[in-house]
């Protein structure tokens, strides 16, 4: 590393590596330059002047903005004169900017409002008529008021840089300038909404959020998203038990700032009006609602009477309730019920993957290895539609590091843009040389990737004579954790073989059980009819599944509960329950219930999220995380295991869904948001 270069800013030592700019280096020591069109991560725009220093020897101010440090230098941030600038800014900024903040959304988090507080004139000079516009909406969720724009172009990096879409502009010259959506009086692009949160001003407002509250009134839940597999973390704002909005402002997490529309808006499901809110118990051919307590004696006394007659039981899991759950259920199964025959729907290959790499190790990419790594490889997946937080890692890792992007896929895909080299098919040998040349290489590859063909691939990976790490492509929140907790009937938590492998989901739903217990799924979905003498369903709405069921339990969802999931990339993470929804409880608690009544819920454990997880980490090979990092909201990677996994592999029955950016299993048919946004309805 070159030597570091030594400046004084505010009469303080600063040493930052050469090319660090001014309002960089100012932040190692804690000194803050105010800024508005700077952002971290972006290309530098200098549009805004309010980040104006003093530097000796230069005769004017200069903006901190992009002046790189230099060796001697000294910078002064609060002086008479920087702060006279800084209020001719401001002011200047406010020529158009209407006076509204008491009914801005952004109100209480502007920077505007903010800057203007610290450094802003008492009043104003100018007595003309502002230049007014009416606000425009863009579509569902992004909303646009000219007048409150302060034209520092965030927007149109974040969306062009950062979400790789272009999808915003400026139109206009000088003082009517605006920024305009892609296509005429609308936008078609991924409806993210990462526009919107980082617009420093209230120009751009979320459709789904504006007029419902302050900042203040909520509370702010940090947990993790539900949707895809990628796992970001979102902040919840929560108020009287209702999500307002999700973001992650904070930064904290595997994503930053990044969410996709799923994250940030997608979670309004949990309060659909079709939402199950009581048990309910088929009586005379008909589902009707009972009290809790009926309807769980009904399970009990049927799952007793079951193990008293030596009848057999199959248990389907889900790719979304939490790891707590997944390994209860699957303790249930086989300890009370005493059955293998307990499967989810598998959606990746992770069980091949790991076999192949046994006794190597540092073989799994995380998150942040995507923005790390000199080169990427993805194969099969449709990166940005399917894992939107993935993608925009590699762009990101593209933008900053200048790293390879290899893609080997059937269609188009936006990583096209940017890649090193592509190849349409599945020929990715092709690739060999230029591969072999890349200091280090990460390989993400889908469902199309499993059993025989996925050996191969990793022995092309191991073959090529470089530090490579793999990450297999799952679908769904908790797809990982669903294998790692043994929600599989050839596999027990950690990947050891259970002995005797059960039926799998495909029999489970053909078989002619006693009882069919399925958790957080749809496996009945579309024309398939029950096969089982008793069907039990927990879940949050009356699926396919449910309706055909003789018991239904009311569930919560993700962001209702505590517990942890593990993402794609094996990193588990916590959630914190942000709400409550009347009626519903979460899957741990219904099982503990069912327990309790069947007399057997002190055999099986405490029933309590943190004391499920000590369990798991006590017993789950690769689980062993530090429990600190998870407490404080960070993401733990789980070890590889690292030895064979003798079962026979079943790769046959990995089959992922492909969700774009607009769906999400049954989740995404509750989601008004998603619904809604014109791309929902166009095939991408
Ligand atoms: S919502 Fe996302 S994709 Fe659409 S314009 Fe804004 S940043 Fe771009
Ligand atoms: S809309 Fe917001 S982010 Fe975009 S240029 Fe205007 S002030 Fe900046
Ligand atoms: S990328 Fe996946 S985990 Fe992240 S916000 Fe979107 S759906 Fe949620
Ligand atoms: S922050 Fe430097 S010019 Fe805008």
């Amino acid at each position: 590393m070159a030597d570091l270069v030594k400046l004084t800013i505010d009469g303080r030592e600063v040493h930052a590596a050469p090319g660090t700019l001014v309002i960089d280096a100012a932040k190692t020591v804690g000194i803050e330059i105010p800024a508005f069109c700077y952002y971290e991560g972006l290309t530098l725009q200098a549009a805004c002047r309010m980040c104006l220093v003093e530097v000796e020897k230069m005769p004017k101010l200069m903006t901190a903005c992009t002046l790189p440090v230099a060796e001697g230098m000294v910078v002064r941030t609060e002086t008479v004169q920087v702060a006279q600038a800084r209020k001719y800014t401001l002011e200047f900024l406010l020529t158009n900017h209407p006076l509204d903040c008491p009914v801005c959304d952004k109100g209480g988090e502007c920077e505007l409002q903010d800057m203007v507080f610290r450094y802003g004139a008492g009043e104003s000079r100018y007595t003309e008529e502002k230049v007014h516009t009416p606000e425009k909406q863009y579509s569902p969720v992004v909303y646009f008021d000219a007048p409150r724009c302060i034209l520092c172009f965030r927007c149109v990096r974040i969306c062009n840089e950062g979400m790789g879409v272009g999808a915003l502009g400026i139109i206009n010259r000088g003082v009517v300038s605006e920024i305009a959506p892609n296509v005429g009086d609308h936008l078609e692009c991924d409806e993210c909404g990462a526009c919107i949160d980082i617009c420093p001003v209230g120009a751009l407002t979320s459709g789904t959020y504006r007029y419902k509250t302050r900042p203040w009134e909520m509370e702010h839940v940090g947990t993790i998203c539900t949707h895809c597999g990628d796992g970001c973390k979102t902040t919840l704002g929560v108020r009287n038990d209702r999500i307002i909005r999700g973001n992650n402002r904070d930064r904290s997490g595997i994503n930053g700032e990044f969410l996709c529309i799923k994250g940030r808006y997608g979670f309004d499901f949990y309060d659909h009006p079709d939402r199950l809110q009581a048990p309910l118990v088929r009586t005379n051919g008909k589902l009707e609602e009972v009290s809790w307590s009926k309807a769980l004696e009904v399970v009990a006394q049927k799952f007793n009477k079951v193990i008293a007659d030596q009848g057999t039981f199959g248990v389907i899991g889900s790719n979304h309730t939490s790891n707590e759950e997944n390994f209860y259920l699957q303790k249930f199964a086989r300890e009370v019920l005493r059955t293998n025959n307990i499967d989810h729907h598998r959606t990746g290959d992770v069980v091949t993957l790991i076999d192949a790499l046994s006794g190597k190790t540092s073989k799994l990419g995380t998150v942040n290895d995507l923005y790390n790594a000199k080169a990427a490889l993805v194969l099969g997946a449709d990166l940005a539609l399917e894992h939107p937080l993935l993608s925009f890692q590699i762009r990101a890792n593209y933008r900053h590091h200048q790293a390879h992007v290899y893609v080997v896929t059937e269609k188009e895909v936006r990583e096209d843009k940017y890649a090193f080299a592509k190849v349409r098919g599945r020929d990715y040998e092709s690739l060999r040389d230029k591969l072999k040349a890349e200091p280090s290489l990460v390989i993400l590859f889908d469902d199309s990737y499993k059993g025989d063909d996925l050996r191969k691939l990793v022995e092309f990976g191991e073959s090529l004579g470089i530090p490579v790490k793999f990450v297999c492509l799952v679908d769904y929140a908790n797809s990982r954790g669903a294998i790692d907790m043994g929600v599989t009937p050839e596999l027990l938590p950690g990947f050891k073989p259970s002995g005797q492998a059960g039926m799998h989901r495909g029999e489970l739903i053909a078989a002619d059980l006693s009882v069919l217990w399925v958790v957080g799924a749809n496996p009945l979905k579309g024309a398939a009819k029950r096969n089982a003498g008793f069907l039990v369903v927990q879940d949050m709405f009356l699926t396919d599944t449910a309706q055909q069921a003789d018991v239904v339990l009311p569930a919560a969802c993700a962001y209702e509960k505590d517990g942890t999931v593990t993402n794609t990339t094996g990193e588990v993470q916590r959630l914190t329950r942000a709400l409550n929804t009347m009626g519903a409880k979460t899957d741990l608690e219904i099982m503990g219930f069912i327990a309790r009544e069947m007399g057997v819920a002190a055999t099986m454990g405490p029933w309590v999220a943190t004391k499920v997880f000590e369990e798991i980490r006590k017993n789950v090979r690769g689980y062993e995380v530090p429990a600190p990092v998870l407490a404080t909201g960070g993401a733990a990677q789980t070890m590889p295991v690292n030895g064979r996994i003798d079962v026979e592999s079943r790769a046959q029955l990995v089959k992922s869904d492909h969700n774009g950016l607009f769906e999400s299993g049954t989740l995404g048919r509750y989601s008004k948001v998603l619904n809604s946004v014109l791309e929902s309805r166009v095939n991408r």
